[in-house]
């Protein structure tokens, strides 16, 4: 499976699933291309040392749908069948959405539905949850809507800030969006509406 990986900064969670699909422990997979709309992200440099072709495509002045366009010719372009959002910034277009149906990813460090959108853990420690987390999904054109692939649960402990929290959970972060990739890579996941479930296996199968 070709996987393609989105990034705008640090790219924590592209070298983890670029790590897991190099070691083998997702399995007959190769990430083809780490693209950016960022030209200064961090996460390009790491690509890079990680073998892998990075493509910058900036948003310039353009429409979201002409830059979107652009970054699903660079996808195609390259033969990726599997898209994950890793730390990337923007609301995909319908377009795009359409361009990968049931085939795009994201991460977000918190257990959805709560704390969409931007500083998750900020939010999570002023609404006073004691469980946190993360959560990986399909992507659609809503804000950290899609389906639910996985969730992980992390403590929020008395004390704990924006940062500490961050820390804690992006461990989980990168161990969710692995595994996430490995069933779709192995075919053990099936989608019913917004249930994503595991496919049994059985020893008939
Ligand atoms: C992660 O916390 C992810 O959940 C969120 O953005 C952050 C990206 O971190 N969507 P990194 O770039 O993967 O290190």
């Amino acid at each position: 499976m070709k996987i393609g990986i989105l990034i705008s900064g640090r790219g924590s969670n592209m070298v983890a699933i670029a790590e897991a699909v190099r070691d083998g422990a997702i399995p007959d997979s190769d990430v083809a291309v780490v693209v950016s709309d960022k030209s200064k992200a961090p996460g390009l440099e790491k690509a890079r040392e990680l073998g892998i072709e990075t493509v910058v495509v900036t948003r310039k002045k353009r429409s979201r749908e002409e830059h979107d366009a652009e970054i699903v010719s660079e996808l195609k372009k390259h033969g990726v069948e599997l898209v994950c959002l890793a730390g990337y910034m923007r609301l995909l277009s319908a377009g795009f959405v359409r361009a990968f149906p049931n085939r795009i990813l994201n991460i977000h460090p918190s257990l959805l539905p709560s704390f969409k959108g931007l500083h998750a853990h900020e939010q999570a420690i002023q609404y006073g949850v004691k469980i946190s987390g993360c959560t990986v999904h399909f992507v659609d054109e809503h804000l950290d809507h899609g389906a639910i692939i996985l969730q992980k649960a992390v403590e929020v402990r008395d004390g704990d800030d924006a940062d500490s929290l961050s820390k804690r959970i992006i461990v989980h972060e990168h161990a969710a969006y692995v595994e996430a990739v490995r069933r779709i890579a192995a075919g053990e996941i099936v989608i019913k509406g917004r249930r994503v479930n595991t496919k049994a296996i059985t020893h008939d199968d």
